[in-house]
């Protein structure tokens, strides 16, 4: 008896601290939609022809979903007139290539009505998006279901860039996340942009009495600052948040160990000893790094929620 309400007592507090978990599997689609994948893949690499910076794109787009009521299409939906939608929130302004999402919808649509969920394919995009910009590939576990909800004020949720290693870890860990995934992930930085408001409190006022965060590298910051003045004006001002921002590679370590990172939560994987020991074998091992990286993503992407799927990416049913 008491051992029976210790083990119900047991199974609640999981139930109520674990992100709902819905299972996935592979080969999801082999018999209701075969070519679900191959579209996907075809159009995401047309985008790219057109717009390198789409990869980048669309696997930040795939960390916005998950970490927001689990990977459930949430971050596609359009705002309604009575509700403003999670894309529409405040750290907004690099999501972009949503109409590739539409596209890849629409043809697989097309193929097999009202079978592949947006949360799926937003998860199959991001897969395609880091192989093709010549990093690892791995299968997608599917199943995934749509959301009916997106909330912008929810965008308060994500971890900011100025958050420290604690706020970071504690982040993660609510969604079931270790500082592994915290490290591995992060390598997502080998791909894209950053704007200046993403790091100026590194390089203006960065404490009562520098300037500069003394963690960042001198003529790195020097730099950083010609491009993001005090007083920016320029909208669309920034930097890449590493050297080669169109190649899924171990770069991002390799400069941050130098300093030259970009965010405080970049910076951040140095201030404890194990995810630096983490991020400097990422640095010396691509290979690592893929594994890793591999890992984690599928842990992420595989944080569910949703309950339908959607004939239209942008709108609930
Ligand atoms: C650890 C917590 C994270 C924080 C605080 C963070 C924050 C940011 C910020 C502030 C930007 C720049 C936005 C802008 O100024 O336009 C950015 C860009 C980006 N992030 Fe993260 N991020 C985190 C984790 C991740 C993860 C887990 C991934 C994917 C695995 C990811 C992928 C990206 C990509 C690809 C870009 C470039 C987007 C583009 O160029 O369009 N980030 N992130
Ligand atoms: C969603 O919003 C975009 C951008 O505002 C707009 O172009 C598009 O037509 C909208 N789609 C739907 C289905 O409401
Ligand atoms: C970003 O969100 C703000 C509201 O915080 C909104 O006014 C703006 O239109 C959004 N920008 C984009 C590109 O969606
Ligand atoms: C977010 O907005 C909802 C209404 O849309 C409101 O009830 C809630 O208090 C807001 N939360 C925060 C943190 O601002
Ligand atoms: C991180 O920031 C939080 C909130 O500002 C603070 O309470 C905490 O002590 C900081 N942790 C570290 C390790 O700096």
């Amino acid at each position: 008896m008491v051992a029976n309400n210790l083990a119900l007592a047991f199974a609640l507090l999981l139930f109520s601290i674990s992100p709902p978990v819905r299972s996935l599997s592979l080969n999801y689609y082999d018999q209701t939609c075969p070519k679900a994948e191959s579209t996907v893949t075809n159009v995401v690499q047309k985008a790219m022809m057109n717009d390198k910076t789409v990869p980048a794109a669309l696997l930040r787009m795939q960390f916005h979903d998950c970490f927001i009521r689990g990977c459930d299409g949430s971050v596609l939906l359009n705002s309604t007139r009575k509700n403003q939608a999670e894309k529409d929130g405040p750290p907004n302004i690099s999501l972009h290539a949503f109409y590739v999402i539409d596209v890849a919808k629409k043809q697989v649509e097309a193929l097999c009505p009202g079978v592949v969920s947006c949360a799926d394919i937003l998860a199959l995009a991001a897969r395609d998006a880091v192989a093709l910009s010549g990093g690892p590939t791995w299968e997608v576990p599917n199943g995934r279901k749509d959301g009916r909800i997106s909330i912008a004020n929810e965008t308060s949720q994500l971890p900011a860039p100025t958050f420290n290693i604690s706020q970071l870890q504690q982040s993660f860990s609510q969604r079931g996340l270790s500082m592994d995934d915290f490290v591995a992930l992060s390598g997502g930085h080998t791909l894209g942009f950053a704007h200046c408001s993403s790091f100026q409190n590194r390089i203006h006022n960065f404490d009562t009495t520098q300037d500069i965060d003394p963690s960042m590298q001198q003529s790195f910051a020097a730099n950083l600052r010609n491009t993001c003045p005090m007083h920016n004006k320029v909208n669309n001002a920034g930097a890449n948040l590493d050297s080669t921002p169109t190649a899924f590679d171990n770069v991002y370590y390799k400069l941050l160990l130098q300093g030259k990172s970009l965010l405080t939560s970049d910076q951040a994987l140095l201030t404890n000893i194990r995810t630096k020991a983490l991020a400097s074998k990422f640095a010396s091992s691509q290979e690592e790094f893929y594994q890793a990286f591999v890992k984690s993503m599928i842990k992420m992407s595989s944080i569910t929620g949703g309950q339908e799927v959607r004939l239209d990416c942008r709108v609930v049913n």
